[in-house]
């Protein structure tokens, strides 16, 4: 299936198979738009006039597709029905300085302090990296990037922001941040801007101002996600496919198991990994791993250079096979690969964790049909596809395992695949 919004095909993946661009998203449902009015009420007793409007972005799931992205491979994340959202207003002040036009002013629901609301503000006309601490850095790092480019002009701002994305979890909450800040900029400013290339400027908020060297996956499925899909994804030319993942139809869940061990991706192991695959790359004779072919000898390279190299050639054939499935509508024949994968990233490319092995071995014995590691890893979600029968024993058994070698409980819930970024409806 394509977007019903799709252009001329950009790109022919291994398989063969054409990818298109998708469009914008669909409108989102009576749920968000509640939200939304609240959380536009909310924003008028903060700043004391109402928002120019409401803007959501969703976190995301990557059902298989792992530590490809910066290598230029595939992916196969999907948005999820979390989301962070943002009431935002221009200012139209003439002054400086604070409640003038040249200020943004930053407001979350989310206070780790218990103080109801966490507050932060920069000068629009250029926040440097590390001068706005906190979840502050990742508006921030929006306007800078956008603020640099040509013939655009950031006004200051008042924005206040509320996340149903759990934080930490390593489900995209900061990505989640960064794009609904950059819909709703783009929107109010007018820009025109197309979503890959909303992608490829929010991955430089987060590689340049944030300072974590991730790829661009998890705002692609932010902004380009859709209801009842995965994105298929080439990160080398950003051309996307929608691939159907009717789970619900299925008898299928999708649990996310949030292990609760932190991960950072500005800490030294994504950054650790993702230098390896560059000089393995280098020493291969290409300019990304996307480029060694399946068959290639690895002998040339040192034994744990090799190993994660394997990772991404085998994890690449993975999110292929997948598509293919997919498309001819076997979910639950996806299982397997889930399953494979988790043993690569374990095994190979060495980022899983033992909370996240006991995650995915405990569901898989309780009748999950696959389980994986989701997202960077060290820590974060493992998620199971589970038929819907066997959903309460697979939670159950999880929980017993956890139980059983400590006092930290995951969290555990069901996602969906829902629709990307945009503006919420009144
Ligand atoms: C994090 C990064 C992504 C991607 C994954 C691993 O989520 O933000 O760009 O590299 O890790 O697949």
């Amino acid at each position: 299936m394509t977007s019903r919004h799709s252009r001329e095909p950009t790109a022919t993946p291994a398989g063969g198979q054409d990818l298109v661009r998708t469009g914008p998203p669909e409108p989102v449902g009576a749920q968000d738009r509640a939200r939304a009015a609240r959380l536009a009420e909310r924003f008028a007793e903060v700043y004391g006039h109402v928002p120019d409007g409401v803007w959501r972005a969703p976190g995301r799931v990557n059902l298989i597709g792992e530590h490809t992205d910066y290598n230029e491979g595939f992916v196969l994340p999907f948005a999820i029905d979390r989301s962070a959202m943002v009431a935002v207003r221009l200012r139209r002040d003439t002054g400086t300085g604070v409640g003038g036009r040249d200020v943004v002013e930053l407001a979350s629901t989310y206070a780790p302090d218990g103080s109801g609301l966490s507050r932060a503000g920069f000068p629009v006309a250029g926040p440097a990296p590390g001068s706005v601490p906190g979840w502050g850095a990742y508006p921030a790092g929006v306007v800078s990037v956008l603020t640099g480019l040509d013939d655009v002009t950031v006004p200051g701002f008042e924005l206040l922001l509320d996340s149903t994305v759990p934080v930490g979890a390593g489900l995209s909450s900061s990505h989640a941040v960064e794009v609904a800040t950059m819909v709703a900029l783009d929107d109010l400013l007018g820009l025109g801007l197309d979503r890959p290339a909303m992608a490829r400027m929010t991955q430089r908020a987060e590689n340049e101002f944030v300072g974590a060297p991730t790829g661009i996956m998890d705002q692609s499925a932010s902004l380009m996600g859709r209801t009842g899909s995965a994105l298929f994804l080439d990160c080398r030319s950003l051309a996307t496919e929608l691939v159907p993942l009717p789970v619900a139809e299925h008898g299928l869940r999708v649990l996310v198991i949030d292990t609760k061990v932190a991960h950072s991706h500005a800490d030294g192991g994504y950054a650790a990994r993702r230098a390896t695959c560059e000089r393995a790359a280098a020493a291969l004779g290409v300019d990304s791993l996307r480029d060694v072919p399946a068959e290639t000898d690895l002998g040339a390279l040192d034994e744990e250079s090799a190993r994660r190299v394997r990772h991404v050639l085998t994890e690449n054939r993975r999110v292929l096979q997948c598509v293919q499935l997919l498309r001819k509508g076997d979910v639950a024949g996806v299982g397997d690969l889930l399953t494979a994968s988790h043993a690569s990233l374990r095994d190979d490319y060495e980022v899983s964790c033992p909370e996240l092995d006991l995650a995915v071995d405990t569901a898989l014995t309780a009748g999950a049909l696959g389980a994986r590691m989701t997202g960077g890893g060290f820590g974060g979600s493992a998620i199971a596809l589970v038929p819907a029968a066997r959903e309460e024993q697979v939670r159950d058994a999880v929980l017993r395992g956890f139980a059983d070698v400590g006092p930290a409980a995951p969290d555990i819930f069901t996602v969906l695949p829902a629709d990307g970024a945009g503006r919420v409806p009144e």
